[in-house]
């Protein structure tokens, strides 16, 4: 190189000049001399052109345009009809995107027949451009051409094609002499051995022991193994999991498919209200009636009408059994704690549960048909609103949260309400609801204990976690994105 001092050299003259053959160890020497400041390496991007699978046969067969030309171009004013493309020979797989390139140069469609416009040298010339285009590539061969040297909207024309065209990017490096390479005295220079692979012939013998080796870079750029991993949401579901079971809860579950009784009647939820198609409920065909047991929707019947032994009025009217027993998909997991506490009622519990829920809603970048709740209670002597607080509180701050506050809020089913929020970059952000059960729902259960109870949004709360701003993107089977997600 130095003999050279002026010339750059590319990797073949490379090769040469060291008498080696190993490209990657041409390359890797080079790079530690420019390490040196010896050498100076430029790098020059390209993209290179080469026929796809459906070039070579368009180069066989011509391109599907111009066969349909020539077609065209040979046929009667009379019978140029979509018809008769296929007695033609163009088989349904080519004459659907046929028309749809003729179209594009300009034929048009009149009762299922083509018109050719009078000046037809527009679209001869595009033809024959097409043509070369197919025959220069091909003349090329697995060389390709340089994209600079071809028509840019011609190529991306063709790319968006499938398969007629491959774009290979190709990066080029060019080495040459740094002033300080130049001026590096011939006497500074040797020759050494330095070894950068370990091979088990290097270590059966005895080279090994005085030999020099080349330092690991753990800079250098390496691709990033792309190894299996938990969805994003999987992980976070994992990981409030936890939180809840060290702070000592016990985890429950329950079935998707409920009936408004479970989900809306031991809650208080009037019959009759607005609050009631407040979640647009999913009723369900099948099973359309679920039966319950009477004492159930006795006691429901007698707090909805009267208030029971609550000291509370009601809401009066007749109470439906009927509309009790219908079969729906759960609007909310509070179903499952109200149905834990009706098998449980004189035991005390801190149980929490992670499910899906669904709601009549339409998909926008804040809304799901389908999410999921965190829903917790705590059922005990001395729970109250204090205890309900520091709980959302620690749980908050345990997943990475510490400004947590309450605001009021309404439920039928507790009083008083609370809205959870959590403060995050500056803002408040409504994360869920909670309370304390009213009578007019612990009564029916049998409970005699305060019950303080929350739902939160777990979608909301992985937006925050995972810094996204469309909910949606929480579900795209997009593989890229969902492996850079963070990990929790
Ligand atoms: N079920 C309420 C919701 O879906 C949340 C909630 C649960 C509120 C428990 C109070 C008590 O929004």
């Amino acid at each position: 190189m130095r003999e050279a001092a002026d010339d750059e050299f590319g990797l073949d003259q490379l090769l040469q000049a060291c008498d080696w053959t190993d490209q990657a160890y041409v390359a890797g020497a080079g790079l530690e001399l420019a390490d040196a400041a010896l050498v100076r390496i430029t790098e020059n991007e390209s993209k290179v052109v080469h026929l796809g699978p459906t070039g070579e046969s368009a180069h066989a067969n011509g391109l599907l345009e111009v066969r349909l030309w020539q077609w065209l171009s040979n046929q009667e004013q009379t019978s140029r009809s979509i018809a008769d493309l296929n007695s033609a020979g163009f088989d349904k797989s080519e004459s659907g995107p046929g028309i749809g390139l003729l179209k594009k140069l300009g034929i048009g469609l009149e009762r299922g027949s083509f018109v050719v416009p009078e000046d037809e040298s527009e679209i001869v010339e595009i033809i024959s451009q097409r043509t070369a285009l197919i025959e220069a590539l091909a003349t090329a061969g697995d060389a390709g051409v340089d994209a600079v040297e071809l028509d840019s909207e011609l190529i991306e024309h063709f790319h968006s094609r499938s398969g007629l065209i491959i774009i290979e990017e190709v990066t080029s490096r060019t080495w040459s002499l740094t002033e300080a390479g130049r001026r590096l005295p011939e006497s500074e220079l040797s020759e050494e051995l330095v070894i950068g692979e370990i091979t088990p012939e290097l270590l059966h013998g005895d080279a090994w022991k005085n030999a020099q080796y080349k330092p690991y870079d753990v800079n250098l750029e390496a691709p990033i193994p792309a190894g299996g991993r938990p969805h994003p949401m999987r992980s976070l579901v994992e990981r409030i999991r936890s939180i809840f079971l060290e702070m000592g809860f016990t985890e429950i579950e329950g079935d998707f498919v409920q009936t408004a009784g479970w989900n809306m009647d031991a809650l208080f939820i009037p019959q009759t209200h607005p609050a009631r198609a407040m979640q647009d409920t999913f009723y369900l065909d099948e099973p359309k009636k679920i039966p319950i047991d009477d004492a159930s929707l006795d006691s429901w019947a007698d707090v909805h009408e009267r208030g029971g032994d609550t000291g509370s009025r009601g809401w009066g009217g007749i109470f439906d059994r009927e509309e009790a027993q219908k079969g729906l998909l759960r609007t909310h997991t509070t179903v499952n704690t109200v149905r834990h506490l009706h098998e449980n009622p004189g035991v005390a519990c801190r149980v929490f549960g992670i499910g899906r829920v669904f709601r009549q809603e339409a998909i926008d970048k804040s809304h799901l048909p389908e999410f999921h709740q965190i829903e917790g209670i705590i059922h005990e002597e001395s729970a109250n609103l204090p205890m309900l607080v520091t709980t959302l509180k620690t749980f908050y701050a345990k997943m990475g949260y510490p400004d947590v506050r309450v605001r009021p809020a309404y439920f039928p089913y507790t009083e008083p309400s609370l809205e959870v929020e959590v403060k995050w970059r500056g803002e408040w952000l409504e994360l869920g609801g909670a309370g304390i059960f009213r009578p007019e729902v612990t009564e029916p259960l049998g409970c005699s204990w305060p019950v303080c109870a929350w739902g939160m949004g777990l979608e909301r709360l992985a937006m925050l976690v995972l810094g996204l701003d469309d909910i949606r993107q929480l579900y795209q089977p997009d593989l890229a994105k969902l492996r850079d997600m963070p990990l929790l």
